[in-house]
């Protein structure tokens, strides 16, 4: 990739980040079809956003809830080289979906998926930027999820070209519709701390816990790279 993930790991101050290519499709596309070349020549699956061990943290802590079963249904948005739905796979998860608006990534997670023989994981194309209506002809979009999951989608929505700072609150909308009204939604994020996570997805969530992460102390202030916390339906 011609940027790398410390791309997006620049904080701001205000709730408006400057557009950036990561922004775009076309980013996105270009990005995988180097990734889904990789792998087809050296099996490499590609990046894994924020790194292994967050992913790991998100893994470990839906599987360790007393409340949350294998068979609840999982949708994974901006789903990339659909890593983390393997993962959950392996852990016993039965219900998967992930959804990217690259065709080029869900080729990718497909490829992936089929060489390591797991054939129960939904995949499908979509866009969270566009509103889902009554015609939204998608299976992926037209059913309700227990869990929704986000490493990394919303930041690069946020970065999209500043005429389509709509699209937040359209993906704000749209996974308020994708979620059961008892579910939860795990956004992992590095562009947003928690109070400001917590003040955008204010309209249609409500805070429910956090998942710990690691953090950092500088000039004496402390704080998260990362932020992944659990969201109830408002
Ligand atoms: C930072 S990557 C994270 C990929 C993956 N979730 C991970 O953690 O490795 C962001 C992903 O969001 C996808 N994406 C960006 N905008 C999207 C949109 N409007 N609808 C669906 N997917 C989107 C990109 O194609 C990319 O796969």
């Amino acid at each position: 990739m011609s940027l790398s993930k410390e791309d997006i790991l620049i904080p701001d101050d205000g709730r408006d980040f400057s557009s950036s290519e990561l922004g775009t499709k076309d980013y996105w596309d270009n990005a995988y079809e180097r990734e889904l070349k990789n792998y087809k020549e050296i099996g490499d699956v590609g990046e894994i956003w924020f790194g292994e061990d967050s992913q790991d943290r998100i893994i470990r802590w839906l599987d360790r809830q007393d409340d949350i079963n294998v068979t609840d249904s999982i949708l994974d948005i901006g789903t990339g080289n659909g890593v983390m739905l393997i993962e959950l796979a392996k852990c016993g998860f039965t219900d998967l979906t992930g959804i990217d608006y690259s065709p080029v990534a869900i080729q990718l997670a497909k490829n992936i998926a089929e060489s390591k023989r797991i054939a129960s994981i939904n995949y499908h194309v979509a866009d969270m930027a566009q509103p889902i209506t009554a015609e939204t002809n998608n299976k992926a979009l037209q059913k309700k999820y227990q869990i929704c999951v986000d490493k990394g989608t919303f930041d690069a929505i946020s970065l999209m070209d500043t005429q389509y700072t709509m699209a937040r609150d359209v993906y704000i909308q749209n996974v308020h519709k994708l979620l059961n009204s008892e579910g939860i939604f795990v956004i992992t994020s590095c562009n947003w701390t928690k109070e400001q996570l917590l003040d955008i997805f204010a309209s249609d969530f409500k805070f429910f816990k956090d998942i710990p992460t690691p953090t950092f102390k500088f000039g004496g202030q402390v704080g998260n790279k990362v932020t992944s916390l659990v969201l109830k339906p408002s």
